[in-house]
C-alpha cells in the first residue's frame, strides 16, 4: 500500500504581479476563468486532511490576488490541515493579515530577490522591493513563523552575506537559500542564471562559516554543481501533490511540462485516487522503473535516481538517470553548462509574462 502523502502545495492561481526569470510555474499559464472556485478547494482540503495530509502550502502565483484567499484559508483550516501562505509580500497589510490570521493561517513564507532594493526589483521585473520589506515588518508584527525565501543564482549569490543579514534584520526564523533549479522558466533563463563555481564556493564558505545564531538556514543543493542529483520531491508521489490553479494534480509542480504524464484533475477524481491509483503518481514511484546506472546503484533508495523533471528537460526522456549524477551517461550536459557559465555573459532575462487576464 502507498503510504499517505504529508504535504499538498495548493497553486491558487498563476496571476502574479512579479515576473521572475525562475519562476516554477509552467511556461504555459493557467486562465484566471479556469481556476478552481472556493468550494473546489475546500474540498480538496477536506479530501487532503481525510488522506492523512498534515499541511498545505498555499502558493501561486501571488495567492493573495485571489479576492477569496481568506475563506480558501478558513477552509484548510477547518478541515484540520496546517496552513502556510506563499507570498511575494505585495499586497500582504496588517489588515489583511489579520483577517488570514483569524480565519487560521499559521506560518507565512516571504520570498525576496536579492538584499538591495535596485536588484531585488530588476529580478522581480518590477518595483517591488519596498512593499516586501513593509510585508516583512507586518509580519514579524503578527508573530507568526517567518519564512525568507531566496533564489539564488549569479546575480545575488555574491551578495549572500547581505541577504542573511537582511533576513535578521526583517525577523525572519528562518532562511531558504534555494539555489536556481533550470527547468521551466530557469532552464529557459539558464545562460544568464547559472553561477560561476566560485560564487557557489564563497557562498558555501559563508554558510560554514554561520554560527548559528539568528535564523535557522536551509541551503539548497546546486546540483549542477555537485556531480550528486537531489533527492528530488523526496521522490515521485511519495510525500506530496501539487494541485495547480485549474485543479490538475501532479507529483511535482514543475512535472506540468511532460506531456505525456496526462495529469489527473481533482475535478474529476479524489484526492485519494489519485495518490495512489493514477497512473502520473505511479510512473516514476519507488524504484522499478528505473534505468541505467541507476538500477543497480546503491544510493536509489536515497536520491530516488534524482529529478524526474530535469531528466526530462534535459533528454527528452524522464526515465533516464537525472543528469547532475556523475554516473548518468547524459552527465556531460550538466558539466558542460556549469563550466562555461562563469565565462559566458549573462543575455539578460526573459521574465515570465503574466497570465491572460478574465
Ligand atoms: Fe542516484 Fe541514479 Fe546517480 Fe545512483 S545512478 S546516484 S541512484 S541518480
Ligand atoms: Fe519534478 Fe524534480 S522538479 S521531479
Amino acid at each position: 500500500m502507498t503510504d499517505a502523502p504529508w504535504a499538498l502545495l495548493a497553486e491558487l492561481t498563476h496571476a502574479c504581479p512579479l515576473h521572475c526569470p525562475y519562476c516554477s510555474n509552467p511556461l504555459e499559464l493557467v486562465r484566471r476563468d479556469a481556476e478552481l472556485d472556493t468550494a473546489e478547494w475546500a474540498r480538496v482540503f477536506a479530501e487532503a486532511a481525510g488522506m492523512g495530509i498534515v499541511q498545505a502550502h498555499i502558493s501561486g502565483g501571488e495567492p493573495l490576488l485571489r479576492r477569496d484567499i481568506v475563506q480558501i484559508v478558513e477552509a484548510a483550516h477547518d478541515a484540520g490541515v496546517y496552513t502556510q501562505l506563499v507570498t511575494s509580500g505585495l499586497g500582504l497589510t496588517s489588515r489583511r493579515l489579520d483577517d488570514l490570521v483569524r480565519a487560521g493561517l499559521n506560518s507565512v513564507q516571504l520570498s525576496v530577490q536579492d538584499a538591495r532594493a535596485e536588484s531585488s526589483d530588476l529580478i522581480a521585473g518590477r518595483t517591488s522591493f519596498r512593499a516586501k520589506e513593509r510585508a516583512a515588518g507586518v509580519i514579524a508584527a503578527a508573530g507568526l513563523p517567518f519564512g525568507l525565501n531566496v533564489v539564488l543564482h549569479r546575480h545575488n549569490l555574491d551578495r549572500l552575506q547581505e541577504i542573511l543579514d537582511l533576513g535578521a534584520r526583517w525577523g525572519a526564523d528562518r532562511i531558504e537559500l534555494a539555489n536556481a533549479q533550470f527547468y521551466g522558466w530557469a532552464l529557459r533563463n539558464r545562460t544568464a542564471l547559472l553561477p560561476a563555481r566560485e560564487q557557489l564556493d564563497r557562498a558555501k564558505e559563508i554558510v560554514a562559516a554561520h554560527d548559528g545564531s539568528g535564523p535557522e538556514i536551509v541551503w539548497v543543493l546546486p546540483d549542477y554543481y555537485e556531480g550528486v542529483p537531489k533527492p528530488c520531491m523526496g521522490g515521485w508521489g511519495a510525500r506530496s501533490i501539487t494541485v495547480g490553479p485549474d485543479g490538475t494534480a501532479l507529483p511535482c509542480p514543475a512535472a506540468y511540462a511532460m506531456p505525456d504524464l496526462a495529469p489527473p484533475n481533482v475535478r474529476d477524481h479524489s484526492l485519494a485516487w489519485i495518490w495512489a491509483e493514477s497512473p502520473a503518481f505511479n510512473a516514476y514511484r519507488g524504484t522499478g522503473w528505473m534505468t541505467g546506472p541507476c538500477r543497480e546503484c546503491p544510493r536509489r533508495e536515497t536520491d530516488f535516481g534524482g529529478c524526474r523533471c530535469q531528466a526530462f528537460a534535459l533528454t527528452g526522456d524522464a526515465a533516464r538517470t537525472d543528469p547532475a549524477c556523475g554516473l548518468s551517461p547524459d552527465h556531460h550536459l550538466v558539466r558542460d553548462a556549469a563550466e562555461a557559465a562563469g565565462s559566458v555573459a549573462g543575455s539578460g532575462f526573459a521574465y515570465r509574462r503574466p497570465p491572460p487576464v478574465r
